[in-house]
């Protein structure tokens, strides 16, 4: 038996890592699978809520009455994430977006030119997609709570209780290393204003139903979404 703790809530969801194309056939990417993200969506829907996944390139099937949404780069999950929050009142940002694109986009393949010397690739940074949501008019209302992921390789806590205050987001969930990829399990550590919590290690599923009750128990129990 799963409490309805959502229903009547729409809650988006970021997943996986994003693809900065450099040309037509190649670009940066990262290990980022997606499962934790997914894991969240399935447990929303499961609590009762309406669900969109704004997804990057992953190898995952839809949870089943989840509205997903596909993006390659990470200007793309920015448009497709503020499009989606505006009706929601939850938004969880668990994408290993990419902190930097290419700075140019070749429309043909770039080719070895004979010389010898590789090219010498320049990047720009990408907007922070969770800043820019947490800063948003409807978050600043309190009308759509934040959630942040943090994977650190050292200084977990302390990191993640200064990116909770950076982002200006009431929680912010670490993962608990060693960092693997693509596993089906994780700690996880809840850090809000009152202090640390753990979730200890578990199948994905289970901690994003946890996750899932510890977000319902935050959020404003009247209104709708
Ligand atoms: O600052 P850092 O990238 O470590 O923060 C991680 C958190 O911010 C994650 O929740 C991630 O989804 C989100 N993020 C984002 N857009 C970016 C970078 C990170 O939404 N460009």
């Amino acid at each position: 038996f799963q409490p309805k703790v959502l229903a009547g809530r729409h809650v988006v969801v970021t997943a996986g890592p994003t693809f900065e194309a450099l040309d037509p056939i190649r670009g940066i990417t990262n290990h980022s699978s997606g499962k934790m993200g997914f894991s969240i969506a399935r447990a929303a829907r499961d609590a009762g809520a309406e669900v969109t996944l704004v997804a990057g390139p992953v190898h995952l099937p839809t949870p089943r009455g989840v509205r997903r949404v596909d993006v390659l780069s990470a200007r793309d999950m920015l448009e497709a994430t503020l499009q989606a929050t505006r009706s929601a009142s939850i938004f969880i940002a668990t994408a290993a977006v990419a902190d930097w694109r290419p700075a140019s986009h070749s429309e043909q393949k770039i080719k070895k030119d004979g010389s010898g010397k590789p090219p010498v690739l320049e990047f720009v940074e990408n907007d922070d997609i969770l800043l820019t949501v947490a800063q948003g008019a409807r978050a600043k209302a309190g009308q759509l709570f934040c959630v942040g992921f943090a994977a650190e390789s050292e200084n977990l806590e302390a990191h993640a209780k200064a990116k909770r205050e950076r982002k200006g987001i009431p929680l912010l969930v670490g993962n608990i290393g060693p960092l693997t990829f693509g596993q089906d399990d994780n700690s996880l550590l809840l850090v809000d204003a009152h202090g640390v919590r753990e979730l200890p290690r578990a199948p994905k599923l289970s901690l994003a139903r946890d996750l899932v009750a510890e977000i319902a128990a935050r959020i404003p129990s009247a209104g709708s979404r």
